[in-house]
């Protein structure tokens, strides 16, 4: 099979060129204008990196969409500091360039695999989000948070529209998937970073973790690997299983308020040798959405995925509860960004 990956380098999009070049037979165009993380899979033989940037690419992506058999276009903004800071180009980047992408793989019979995303349900009130029921629940034009979650339910539109006159497709929603090489925790700045990689990057410079308006808001996080078996099984697409079809992947038993995952990972870094005491200095401070974000941002108070369609349709479930997964995940950053950026000693 023949996969084109549209925004490779990003935290899933480098992720799943590993896996699948490690698992499977299969061939990957590799599509981003930066390559830090897919470099240490340069050679590979079944993979063709191709550096450009898709805003001033099209034909060249025409032309590797053609000859895809899937293609999976994981460009996209993805941070809500990003949503407030600059609105245009989270609807120029993740609506309209990916909107060339879509008629591109219908334009040639291309089968497409699209990262809807949990943010699409919004301010949803039902306790656990479903795909075929839940409402879709967004806030004022003011509150400029939305405009992703509103570019992606556009394209999902779209999409499924364009499956009723043949586009073969499947959406996927990740619920806050997290692991190794999600952000790059250098970076202090507030919203630099999904709250995971946020409090990891406080915590190893000993600053303050800071919680949004509370931190009582829930989200259910999903471990990278589990998030990548499910994302196998919509590529694999036994008996066509996957095809016209909207999957939550999630993992409803890490569903957590943002304070306890705060506690939890001081908790998890407290277990690495060496970082004890960094864990038992930590603090926690309250801080008001407005400032943290700015006045154009509204927060989601809960997110609980129904994963009903993707264990019936996939046969998949989640296997990696969250302190395992913080634990992965910490590890990763504690022995290869930490010791060469932030701290002199060398970790243990
Ligand atoms: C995320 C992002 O929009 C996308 O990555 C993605 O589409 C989707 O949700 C997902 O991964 O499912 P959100 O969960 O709000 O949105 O993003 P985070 O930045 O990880 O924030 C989670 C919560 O932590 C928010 O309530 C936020 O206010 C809070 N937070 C964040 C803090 O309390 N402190 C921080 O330092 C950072």
């Amino acid at each position: 099979m023949k996969v084109v990956i549209i925004g490779a380098n990003g935290f899933i999009g480098h992720t799943l060129t590993a896996h699948i070049l490690a698992t499977t037979g299969w061939s990957v165009t590799a599509i981003d204008r930066n390559d830090d993380r897919l470099r240490p899979l340069f050679g590979h033989q079944r993979l063709d990196f191709a550096h450009m940037d898709i805003r001033n690419s099209h034909p060249r992506i025409e032309r590797l969409v053609a000859a895809a058999d899937v293609v999976l276009p994981l460009a996209a903004y993805a941070r809500p500091a990003d949503y407030v800071r600059d609105p245009l180009a989270i609807f120029e980047l993740d609506f309209e360039e990916n909107l060339h992408i879509v008629r591109a793989a219908e334009r040639h019979g291309t089968r497409i695999v699209f990262p809807s995303t949990s943010e699409v349900y919004g301010m949803c009130p039902d306790a656990a989000f479903n795909e075929d029921r839940s409402p879709l629940v967004l806030g004022p034009i003011a509150k400029e948070r939305w405009i992703y979650s509103c570019s992606k339910q556009l394209l999902d539109r779209v999409i499924w529209a364009m499956g009723g006159r043949g586009l073969r497709f499947t959406l996927f929603r990740p619920f806050n998937w997290f692991g190794p090489g999600l952000d790059d925790i250098a970076d202090a700045a507030p919203g630099s970073a999904r709250v995971v990689t946020q409090f990891m990057g406080h915590l190893l410079r000993g600053e303050p973790l800071q919680l949004v308006d509370g931190g009582h808001q829930r989200r259910a996080f999903t471990y990278i690997d589990d998030g990548i078996a499910a994302l196998m099984r919509i590529l694999v697409n036994e008996n066509g299983a996957a095809d016209g079809r909207i999957f939550n992947i999630g993992n409803p038993a890490n569903d957590r308020s943002i304070r306890d995952l705060a506690t939890l990972m001081i908790d998890v870094i407290a277990g690495f040798p060496g970082y004890a005491d960094l864990a038992e200095t930590a603090t926690i401070v309250e801080t008001p959405g407005s400032t943290y974000y700015g006045s154009a941002y509204q927060d989601v108070d809960h997110r609980q995925p129904d994963i009903a369609a993707a264990t019936r349709w996939l046969d998949w479930a989640p296997q990696v509860g969250l302190r395992e997964g913080l634990r992965h995940m910490a590890n990763h950053y504690i022995k290869r960004t930490v010791p060469a950026k932030l701290f002199d000693e060398a970790v243990p």
